[in-house]
């Protein structure tokens, strides 16, 4: 589909044809998601009624360690995601919210004023703006000016997903962070579901192929992407069922670094020194790395680039590998465990572990929380 077709169909779709979650044709907006800690659902449960009605996400997008910094969130909506973060970074940061469709951040603006009541605080720290996040130059955003950006459920919508990335890229500060949770698509998918005006709207006929983010990624100067969590999307809708065919798809978090460009990097062992909020004994980075309060963790090249040039560094002990030791021992020497890259092997294995009950959220018949 054209571009122009496109923001205008999105629109439509936004501001027209969904009020509350209630309207969804699909379940792609209501994916299950682990337990939520509780100082988020705390968070949570400040937002007001009528923002969280129309939340359409499909995850739960808290990074760690948020603490005055300054966020962007890409396709805000009605700012739910921007409200629960405006709690988690204090007073004294700030979160910024872009939206394509005027009455979603019409609905975001109307709250500003409860949020900043119900927090203490004495000037807000969030603002909302109509923008599309493939020009966010366009809206003013400068490069460099933020260390986390955020997105739920909205990189699918996009035409061009490459100039997002790109965009995203320039506006982060050196070490900062993209944490977006989306969907993706188990195969390249036909030209008969990319033109669907209703699998477009729902977030599933505009989904990358999995493979293509980390191609897109690593093209814009991202690290590899780190997969942090994923479930399973069930359609429940069995005429749009029969457009997708044997096409899967998932909601799946990954989290891109931007890492200095010359920075050298090698192997090391990490020690967790703890004093994140919510992580205080633990910290689970992504699917391949998780910390417990003062463990020595090997870690690869990339993930130690990540923990020395990001605002996680003041929270590790860092010490490279000597060479000797960097030959894995256990029952299969010289064989490092395989990273788990492809979110819909994660939920494979997850379902497993843990077999599916239903196909709806955690707290109720729809939504995550
Ligand atoms: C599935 S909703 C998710 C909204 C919000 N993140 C949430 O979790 O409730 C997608 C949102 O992205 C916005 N959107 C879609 N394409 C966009 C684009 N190219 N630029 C900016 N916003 C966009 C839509 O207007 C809509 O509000």
């Amino acid at each position: 589909m054209a571009a122009e077709r496109i923001y205008r169909e999105v629109q439509d779709y936004y501001a027209k044809e969904l009020k509350t979650r209630e309207d969804l044709k699909t379940n792609a907006c209501i994916t299950l998601t682990k337990p939520v800690p509780t100082f988020i659902k705390e968070a949570l449960q400040c937002v007001h009624e009528e923002v969280s009605a129309k939340f359409y996400g499909c995850g739960l997008v808290v990074p760690e360690c948020v603490e005055d910094c300054l966020i962007l969130d890409l396709g805000s909506g009605s700012g739910r995601d921007c409200y629960m973060l405006s709690k988690l970074i204090g007073e004294n940061g700030h979160v910024t919210g872009i939206d394509i469709t005027e009455s979603q951040v019409e609905v975001a603006k109307k709250h500003i004023d409860y949020h900043m009541n119900k927090f203490g605080y004495q000037k807000p720290n969030v603002n909302f703006i109509r923008g599309a996040i493939e020009k966010l130059d366009e809206a003013g955003l400068k490069s460099e000016s933020f260390d986390i950006v955020i997105s739920n459920c909205v990189v699918n919508l996009s035409p061009d997903k490459r100039a997002v990335l790109r965009e995203v890229y320039r506006v982060l500060k050196v070490g900062g962070e993209m944490y977006f949770t989306d969907v993706y698509a188990s195969h390249d998918l036909p030209e008969v579901s990319r033109k669907h005006r209703v699998l477009w709207g729902e977030c599933l006929g505009g989904a990358l192929w999995w493979k293509d983010l980390y191609k897109i990624a690593q093209e814009v100067g991202f690290q590899p992407p780190r997969l942090v969590t994923a479930s399973r999307i069930t359609i429940g809708n069995k005429e749009l069922e029969s457009v997708v065919g044997e096409c899967q798809f998932v909601s799946a978090t990954f989290r891109l670094f931007k890492i200095p460009k010359d920075f050298s990097i090698q192997r090391c062992e990490v020690i967790y020194t703890g004093g994140i909020t919510g992580h205080e004994k633990e910290l689970e980075f992504d699917v391949n790395y998780k910390f417990k309060q003062g463990g020595v963790v090997d870690v690869d090249e990339d993930m130690a680039a990540i923990l020395q040039k990001s605002r996680f560094s003041g929270k590790f002990l860092i010490r490279p590998v000597e060479q000797k030791k960097t030959t894995p021992t256990g029952c299969c020497p010289g064989k490092p465990k395989e990273k788990i890259i492809n979110p819909f092997r994660l939920v494979e294995e997850m379902e497993v572990k843990a077999p599916v009950q239903s196909s709806v959220g955690c707290c109720g018949s729809k939504g995550c929380c």
